[in-house]
Parts: C-alpha cells; structure tokens; sequence
C-alpha cells in the first residue's frame, strides 16, 4: 500500500530545470537530455514538481493543445518511490488541464515499464494503441502503449 506523500506540489520554474534533468538521467535508460528539458521549457510546457524540503524529488510535465493535454514526461527519485508522489503530480496535472478545457490526458509509455503502467491504469488512464518500435531499447526497439485518461468537466 502506498503510504502518504511526505511532497509538495508548486509549479515548475526554469530555475527547476536542472534538478528535473539529474533525476532523470537517474531514472531512465534513454533519459531526456538537459537540453530537451530547456527546448521543452522553451515550447512553452510547463508542469509541476514535488519537492521534500529544497529537494525537487518528482516532476511531470505537460503540454496542452486545445482540448488535448499531453504528459510528456514523469519520473519520481528512486529513494522517494512508493509513497503516492507520482499519484499526486499525475492527479495534479489531470486536473488543472482539466480547468483548461482538455477533454484528455494522453500519454505514452514503455510496455515494459511496469510501475508506470500500472500507475496509470490505477488512475483510470485506458490503453487505447500502440506505436510498435517507438522508443529506442537496450536491444533493438521497443513498444509505446498509448494511454488516455478521460477528463471530466470541472477536474476530476
Ligand atoms: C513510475 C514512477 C513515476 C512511479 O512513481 P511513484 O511515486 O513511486 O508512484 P506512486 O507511489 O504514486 O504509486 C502509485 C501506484 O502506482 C503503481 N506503482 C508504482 N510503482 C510501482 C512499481 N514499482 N511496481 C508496481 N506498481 C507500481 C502502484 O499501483 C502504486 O500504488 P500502490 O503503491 O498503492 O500499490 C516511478 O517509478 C519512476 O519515476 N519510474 C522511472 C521513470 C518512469 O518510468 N516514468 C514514467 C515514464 S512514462
């Protein structure tokens, strides 16, 4: 069972940018470069990041394109796993595109990135495609499940 989140939730600054990119790099096999997280900044997306004290220990980030808002990347630092702080940030994310109209939250994951799937499906999130040899592997290439989240008017 996860236990309470000990974060706080406040949106991302630029300043964040190269907290989020060291946890990423800690987290993914292919994570994105400090430079993707700045073109990203840049594109104007935006997002939220939870912290513990001074530490940013989580973050998701986020695009919005009329009634579609996108989660483009989430990772959680591997000691503060466990404790609902991806919950948080992915309800958080869910909500305020919700207040900005979006009618879905859309994302793609690895398909063997158990935890993530499995975090989202419990947030309702439905796998509704795959994108065969999407992302780069260790090994040749791998799958993207594509998922959606349904937004209720007025957040969810
Ligand atoms: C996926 C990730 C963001 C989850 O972060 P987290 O803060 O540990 O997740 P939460 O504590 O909010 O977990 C909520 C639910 O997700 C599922 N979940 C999370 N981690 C899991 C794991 N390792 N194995 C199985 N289920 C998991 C569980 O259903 C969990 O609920 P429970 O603890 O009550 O069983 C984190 O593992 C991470 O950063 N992974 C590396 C980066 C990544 O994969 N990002 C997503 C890319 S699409």
């Amino acid at each position: 069972m996860t236990t309470p989140s000990p974060a706080l939730l406040r949106p991302i600054l630029e300043t964040d940018l190269p907290a989020m990119a060291a946890l990423e790099a800690e987290l993914q096999s292919f994570p994105w470069t400090a430079m993707q997280f700045l073109q990203s900044w840049a594109d104007g997306h935006r997002g939220w990041v939870a912290t513990i004290g001074d530490e940013v220990v989580g973050f998701a980030v986020v695009s919005q394109v009329l009634d579609e808002a996108s989660l483009l990347t989430l990772g959680v630092g591997s000691r503060w796993q466990r404790r609902g702080i991806a919950r948080q940030l992915v309800q958080q994310l869910a909500d305020e595109a919700s207040e900005r109209g979006a009618a879905v939250l859309l994302l793609e994951v690895r398909k063997g990135n158990a935890a993530a799937r499995s975090l989202y499906r419990r947030m309702g999130f439905v796998e509704t495609g795959l994108r065969r040899g999407y992302y780069r592997a260790e090994e040749g290439r791998e799958d993207a499940v594509l998922m959606t989240l349904t937004l209720d008017e007025g957040g969810r």
